[in-house]
């Protein structure tokens, strides 16, 4: 069982290096900030307030939460049985994302569950406190980041794509409102673990920051395992 984690803020890159380098590899990815996400989804859903840590622990404890078998990119996320991949990649659900990380009750249920989905096997674990607090003794650690400039530039590009309404300086506000809150909090804040390998993606493609990470496996991983 190899555990890679891949932690850093939103924009960094993260998760398009992260479901690549798990291809790769053949391991399983587990996207990590899918399941806040989830909760803040439901919270909303249910009318629990993103502010309420210990109502929003008891539904977190509360929720089925798993990925579902892969069709190629990368693997939908089930809320109770259910596909809510795009739902909880709205605008809005990243601010409550990161709003419901910053309670204890929260971050102490998905713990278990994220260690319980990384006992599975070969994983390749992308978040905020991978390295930090959820598998500290993880193989390889990476904290991937990026100048705030090529990280809004990143998240916008990825936003127009998609609805193609979206404004750079917000996208870059709320980056910024979201790595204050993220960085700050009193639990398991978003920080380098002291042995991660730290990696800037500024000036790089994906290609780029795919080729470094796979170095990074390859030099300390004693199998591999790549295909
Ligand atoms: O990676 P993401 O943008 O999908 O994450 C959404 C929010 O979840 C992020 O703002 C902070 C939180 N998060 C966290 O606190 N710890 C993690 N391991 C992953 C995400």
């Amino acid at each position: 069982m190899t555990i890679v984690a891949i932690d850093g803020p939103a924009g960094a890159g993260k998760s398009s290096a992260a479901l690549r380098l798990a291809e790769r590899l053949g391991y399983t990815l587990i996207d990590t900030g899918a399941l806040y996400r989830a909760v803040a989804l439901a919270a909303r859903e249910q009318g629990v307030s993103w502010e309420d840590g210990e109502a929003l622990g008891a539904l977190a404890s509360s929720l089925e939460l798993r990925f579902g078998p892969v069709t190629g990119g990368r693997p939908p996320l089930l809320i109770d049985g259910v596909d809510r991949s795009d739902d909880i990649r709205a605008p809005e659900i990243s601010q409550g994302a990161s709003q419901v990380s910053a309670h204890p009750p929260v971050r102490a249920a998905l713990l278990e569950v994220q260690r319980r989905m990384g006992r599975q096997g070969d994983v390749v674990l992308e978040g905020r406190d991978i390295g930090t607090v959820v598998f500290p003794d993880a193989d390889v650690k990476v904290f991937l980041t990026a100048s705030v400039e090529a990280r809004a530039r990143r998240r916008y590009d990825e936003l127009k794509g998609r609805d193609g309404d979206a404004d750079l300086d917000e996208v870059r506000r709320e980056m910024e409102t979201r790595d204050q809150r993220d960085s700050t909090r009193a639990v398991a804040p978003l920080k380098p673990a002291d042995d991660a390998v730290r990696l800037d993606s500024s000036g790089l493609d994906l290609d780029g920051v795919l080729a470094k990470l796979e170095a990074l496996v390859r030099e300390r991983l004693p199998r591999p395992g790549a295909r």
